[in-house]
C-alpha cells in the first residue's frame, strides 16, 4: 500500500511518557480493561508456569505481575520510561525491562529465548508492524506462541466512520482527556501481516463482557455485547 507523509511519520512511541499515572490507573479501574480485555487475554495465554515469557509494551505491569504469580519467567519491554518507572515499582528489582520501541530491532534479545510474546492493547501503535512481526517471530521458540490483544477493527468503522477497508492513523480522546494516537486497520491487513511474517492464527477471540459488567455498568455491558471492541489472536511459528 501506498503511505502518505502523515502517515510514514507514524505515532510517536513514547506519547505515553506525559502522564504515565493517569493512564496507568485508568486502565486499572476501567471497565473496558479489567472487566473485559484483560480476563479474556489471560483466559488466551493460559497456563505460564515455568514459562519464558516476554511482555512487549508491558506499560504499568499490570500483566507482568499476573504472569509472574502464575509462575512465568517475565521480561518486559515498553517504549515510554515514565510507564517502565511504573512496572518497575511493581515487579520488582528482578525482573528485566527494557526501554524499547516495538518498530525498532529487539537486539538485546535472543533468537528462539521465548515460549511465549503477549502484547495487550498496543498493536495498533506499532509503526512497522513487518519489522515488529519479524522480529517476535525470531526471538520466539519454534513450539512458541505469540498472545495480542488490540481495537478491533468493526469498533474501529462504528466509532470513526469513513472506509472499513482504510489503513489510518486516528486520535482517540480517553476519559482522562488524554489524545492518543492509533493505527485503525481491515482484519485484510492485519492477518496479512501475520502471515507474512511467518506466523498462523491458532485462534481468534472476540471477547464477550464479563457477567459482573452488567451491574456495575449497564450501558458499557450492553454496548461491548452487542459489537466487540477488543480482538484478540494466538498466533504461532509457521
Ligand atoms: C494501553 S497501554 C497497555 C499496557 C499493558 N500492555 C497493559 O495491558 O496494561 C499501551 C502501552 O504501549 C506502549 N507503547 C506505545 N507505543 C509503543 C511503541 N511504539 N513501542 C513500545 N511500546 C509502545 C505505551 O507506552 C503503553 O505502555
Amino acid at each position: 500500500m501506498v503511505y502518505s507523509a502523515e502517515m510514514t511519520a507514524g505515532i510517536k512511541p513514547n506519547q505515553y511518557d506525559g502522564r504515565a499515572g493517569q493512564l496507568a490507573a485508568h486502565m486499572e479501574r476501567q471497565p473496558y480493561n479489567v472487566l473485559y480485555e484483560r480476563p479474556a487475554t489471560r483466559e488466551l495465554i493460559g497456563d505460564v508456569a515455568g514459562l519464558d515469557v516476554l511482555d512487549v509494551a508491558c506499560g504499568a505491569g499490570s500483566l507482568a505481575s499476573d504472569l509472574i504469580e502464575s509462575g512465568a519467567r517475565i521480561v518486559g519491554s515498553d517504549a515510554s520510561q515514565p510507564m517502565l518507572d511504573l512496572a518497575r515499582a511493581r515487579v520488582g528489582p528482578d525482573i528485566a525491562l527494557h526501554h524499547q520501541d516495538c518498530s525498532e530491532p529487539f537486539d538485546w534479545a535472543s533468537a528462539a529465548s521465548f515460549d511465549l510474546v503477549v502484547m495487550a492493547l498496543a498493536y495498533h501503535y506499532v509503526n512497522d508492524h513487518a519489522s515488529f512481526l519479524q522480529e517476535m517471530h525470531r526471538v520466539l521458540r519454534p513450539d512458541g506462541a505469540f498472545v495480542i490483544s488490540t481495537h478491533h477493527p468493526t469498533d474501529d468503522f462504528r466509532r470513526l466512520g469513513g472506509s472499513y477497508f482504510a489503513t489510518e492513523l486516528n486520535t482517540d480522546v480517553w476519559g482522562t482527556g488524554d489524545a492518543v494516537v492509533s493505527w485503525r486497520m481491515p482484519l485484510t491487513v492485519m492477518t496479512e501481516q501475520f502471515h507474512a511474517a511467518g506466523f498462523l492464527i491458532e485462534r481468534i477471540v472476540e471477547p464477550r463482557p464479563s457477567a459482573e459488567m452488567a451491574t456495575s455498568d449497564p450501558l458499557v455491558f450492553d454496548k461491548l455485547e452487542q459489537c466487540p471492541a477488543f480482538i484478540l489472536f494466538r498466533l504461532v511459528k509457521r
